[in-house]
């Protein structure tokens, strides 16, 4: 059982909490927050053994196998630094850093401390995406040939200098976009050979709120990617895999339990699960047991591969 602490207890620290609850391999051992009053008003939802109030007491206590950022962008590079520094192994929420420089020292920090990384991109871990996979790879409709993915909502109205998002290290593409992208490079399953990116800002934000890419996979599958602040599409976004014989609709492609199959004979493919983060934490999870510095899933090429997708 790999004993895990959740850090900065924002807007999605209880979901990732509760993905480690529904995890089989993974415990959620403790919460690390700047504020114990903000922690303990926490863990009065989510029961919790331990509470940090500092990094340090998190790195003294060896019991703890793995920290999981849940920090705006902008901490993650010195945190995740830090952590592995102190010899404990680290999930960091997307975009885990904006710099391949940063990515290789990461990654090559962690082989050198013998301590497990992973960016948490939970779309590449969806129990669905490995489903529709399996089910492209058995010819459901038959060669792919492209696959379009969206993610978009309308955040002028909430936008706010203040606010991390708004600011240098924030931005879209890193923020949304990264679950299309992961979508498309899940399903292609593939190397990019080549990207196209196009981003563009809004009113005086230093950030991107229009993002869209068009990627060349290496096997000649091709992949368009949409995010964006500017537009409510419904239920946020959708994946549409193109086949030689049909198509896949896929609603809620990073989290969904759904797809429609749109060929010959029509059809589902469904998956149930309880937590859209327990996948990638039991993927994790393992990949610490086995005492590996990275997953195979998500090596340090791949989660490369991905930041190439909007970060040039
Ligand atoms: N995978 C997903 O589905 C998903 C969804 C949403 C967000 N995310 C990612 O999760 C991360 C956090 O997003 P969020 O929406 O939860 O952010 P948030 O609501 O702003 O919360 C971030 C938390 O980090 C802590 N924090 C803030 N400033 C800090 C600093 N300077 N140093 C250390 N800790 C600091 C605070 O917790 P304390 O006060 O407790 O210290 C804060 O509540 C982002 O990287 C985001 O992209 C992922």
């Amino acid at each position: 059982m790999i004993n895990i602490v959740v850090c900065g207890l924002g807007g999605i620290s209880k979901r990732v909490a509760q993905g480690i609850q529904f995890a089989e391999n993974a415990h959620l051992y403790g919460i690390c927050s700047r504020s114990l009053e903000k922690a303990k008003a926490w863990q009065q939802e989510i029961p919790v053994e331990h509470i940090f109030t500092s990094y340090q007491d998190v790195y003294a206590d060896a019991d703890v196998d793995c920290l999981y950022f849940c920090t705006p962008n902008n901490t993650h590079y010195s945190l995740v630094k830090d952590a592995l520094c102190n010899g404990k192994s680290v999930m960091c929420e997307k975009p885990m850093v904006y710099s391949f420089k940063q990515l290789e020292e990461l990654f090559k920090i962690a082989e050198s401390n013998h301590c497990f990384l992973m960016e948490a991109q939970k779309t590449m871990f969806s129990p669905l995406l490995e489903k529709v996979l399996e089910a492209i790879e058995n010819g459901i409709i038959g060669k792919i040939k492209h696959v379009d993915a969206s993610y978009c909502f309308d955040m002028r109205a909430y936008a706010d200098p203040d606010q991390w998002h708004f600011q240098k290290g924030g931005g879209v593409a890193g923020d949304i976009g990264v679950y299309p992208i992961c979508g498309v490079y899940k399903i292609a399953n593939s190397a990019p050979a080549s990207i196209q990116i196009f981003k563009k800002n809004y009113q005086e934000y230093p950030v991107d709120f229009v993002y869209e890419a068009y990627i060349t996979f290496e096997n000649g599958v091709t992949g368009s990617i949409h995010s964006n602040w500017i537009e409510n599409k419904i239920d946020k976004g959708s994946m549409f895999i193109f086949g030689e014989q049909g198509t896949i609709e896929i609603p809620a492609f990073w989290k969904g339990k759904i797809a429609y199959v749109h060929n010959a004979r029509p059809e589902t493919i469904e998956v149930s699960f309880d937590s859209d983060f327990t996948a990638e934490i039991e993927h994790a999870a393992s990949c610490i047991e086995k005492g590996l510095c990275a997953s195979p899933m998500l090596s340090f090429e791949k989660t490369k591969e991905i930041l190439s997708a909007y970060q040039e």
